[in-house]
């Protein structure tokens, strides 16, 4: 057994990246299994900042090797530019540190163009993409019409007239439904054709991978994108992505039996964000908000990573986090950005709802129903000094204790770290 999961237990940047990149000092491999460019995961290493969409964020240790999952869906030209900003950057991004399982599909201009004319179709119900092709792309693996990354190692005239047929598909329903101009496919071709012959050294069987790894006694950290509530089947449906981001997503998207995992760790932000529409009982509106958001003149201020978009903030949701706990098997949390508490005097965390007068402590399946849930609090005390430079657990005033401590009591699970700002030695671990 030696597979660490790295979930995101909220609505997506938890604070993954740099959860996955502290833990990468410790694994052989890392692997992302869901999602695409929609992620945005930012590791910080002194004065150098990395934000990364594809790649794991184990990419930064020479002795990792990078693993891109089945259940993922890969832009390549986005791809392509994120190896070349870290090959400018100095990181070996070679065949033999970076693969990209055959499984993975692709996402193609059509679907990046379809993603925004939805959207601009759903008018005041628009979900808030990323705009990325995300939804269009999963939509198409399951009609089962997707291209694959492994169909970039098919001849040439194979993989065009691949997409040629889907260009012409897609452009049927981009100018009969939506009204907007088709796409050229034959400049499409082109460009995949380029794709396809440099990526075709990194196109690999990621399950044999991994299995042949585990029976080296390898270590593998799996790196979880988006975030429980985000999940297709068990967030907040439809205001979701259209992957897997649960722990059933990291089995499915790396081809791994159940009983090679050891250690799923949910990685809860001390408070609660959220990027894009759908309900949120615990967010906040004015001082308190725009207080836990910042200002943006600081990285980690609550701005998207992928879209720059400002993010909803709120207190720490509670019920959210036990059904983490529950949909995950989370053996442990990782508890991030405790140090942005420092700013409040008192602070809440949401127990339990209140939905039409009753107290209910489990998240409803129905986002209808999680809309008119109002949160019932507990209001701790808060500790108003830095707390950046603790490194123990006893170098936090008692009362961020006393949080961390709520948290456990509130999950039913250890936190087994606590980070108390971006630096990979920021974090204390128990
Ligand atoms: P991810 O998508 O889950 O990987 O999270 P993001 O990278 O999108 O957002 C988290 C942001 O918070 C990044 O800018 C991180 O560098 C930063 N961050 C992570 N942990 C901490 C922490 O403990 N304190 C502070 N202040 N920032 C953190
Ligand atoms: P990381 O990995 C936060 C949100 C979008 C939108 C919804 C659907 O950085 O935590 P999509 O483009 O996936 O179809 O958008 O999901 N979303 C994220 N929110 N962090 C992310 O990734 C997200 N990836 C998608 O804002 O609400
Ligand atoms: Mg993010």
């Amino acid at each position: 057994m030696s597979i660490t999961v790295i979930v995101g237990a909220q609505w997506g940047d938890e604070g993954k990246g740099k959860i996955t990149d502290m833990l990468a000092a410790e694994a052989d491999i890392v692997a992302r299994y869901g999602g695409g460019d929609n992620a945005g995961h930012t590791v910080t290493v002194g004065a150098e900042r990395f934000a990364l969409h594809l790649i794991p964020s184990g990419i930064l240790y020479p002795q990792v090797v990078c693993l891109l999952g089945g259940g993922m869906v890969v832009n390549p030209k986005k791809l392509l530019s994120e190896m070349d900003e870290l090959a400018a950057r100095g990181v070996e991004v070679s065949p033999a540190r970076l693969k990209l399982d055959g499984r993975a599909h692709l996402i193609m201009p059509y679907h990046i163009a379809l993603d925004g004319a939805a959207e601009a179709a759903r008018g005041s119900a628009a979900i808030g993409t990323t705009r990325r092709g995300i939804g269009p792309a999963y939509a198409d693996k399951s009609a089962r019409s997707g291209i694959r990354a492994q169909e970039m190692l098919s001849p040439p005239e194979t993989f065009a007239q691949r997409i040629r047929e889907q260009v012409a598909a897609k452009n049927t329903l981009l100018q009969q439904v939506y009204g907007q101009p088709p796409l050229d496919a034959e400049a499409i071709v082109a460009e995949y054709l380029t794709f396809a012959q440099r990526l075709a050294p990194y196109v690999a069987d990621v399950s044999e991978v991994i299995a042949q790894s585990l029976r080296r006694r390898k270590r593998i950290l799996a790196e979880g994108a988006q975030g429980t509530l985000l999940d297709l089947d068990l967030g907040s449906y439809p205001y979701v992505t259209s992957s897997y981001p649960t722990i059933g997503g990291a089995i499915i998207g790396l081809g791994v039996g159940p009983q090679h995992i050891d250690r799923v760790i949910g990685v809860v932000k001390a408070y609660q964000t959220r990027v894009g529409a759908g309900p949120m009982p615990t967010e906040l509106t004015g001082e308190l908000a725009a207080t836990l958001r910042g200002t943006g003149t600081q990285p980690w201020d609550e701005f998207g990573t992928t879209t720059g978009r400002p993010r909803r903030c709120g207190w720490l949701d509670g019920v959210s986090v036990r059904y983490a706990v529950q949909v995950n098997g989370l053996t442990e949390i990782a508890l991030t950005k405790l140090d942005v508490l420092s700013r409040f005097e008192a602070l809440q965390v949401c127990v339990a709802y209140e939905l039409d007068g009753e107290r209910i402590e489990t998240f409803p399946t129905d986002s209808t129903l999680l809309a008119r849930c109002r949160p019932i609090y507990e209001t701790l005390p808060g500790w108003q000094v830095e707390i950046t430079q603790a490194r123990t657990f006893d170098e936090l005033p008692e009362a961020a204790r006393q949080y961390v401590s709520f948290v456990e009591e509130l999950s039913g699970v250890p936190v087994s770290c606590i980070s108390v700002g971006p630096e990979r030695e920021q974090t204390i671990r128990r």
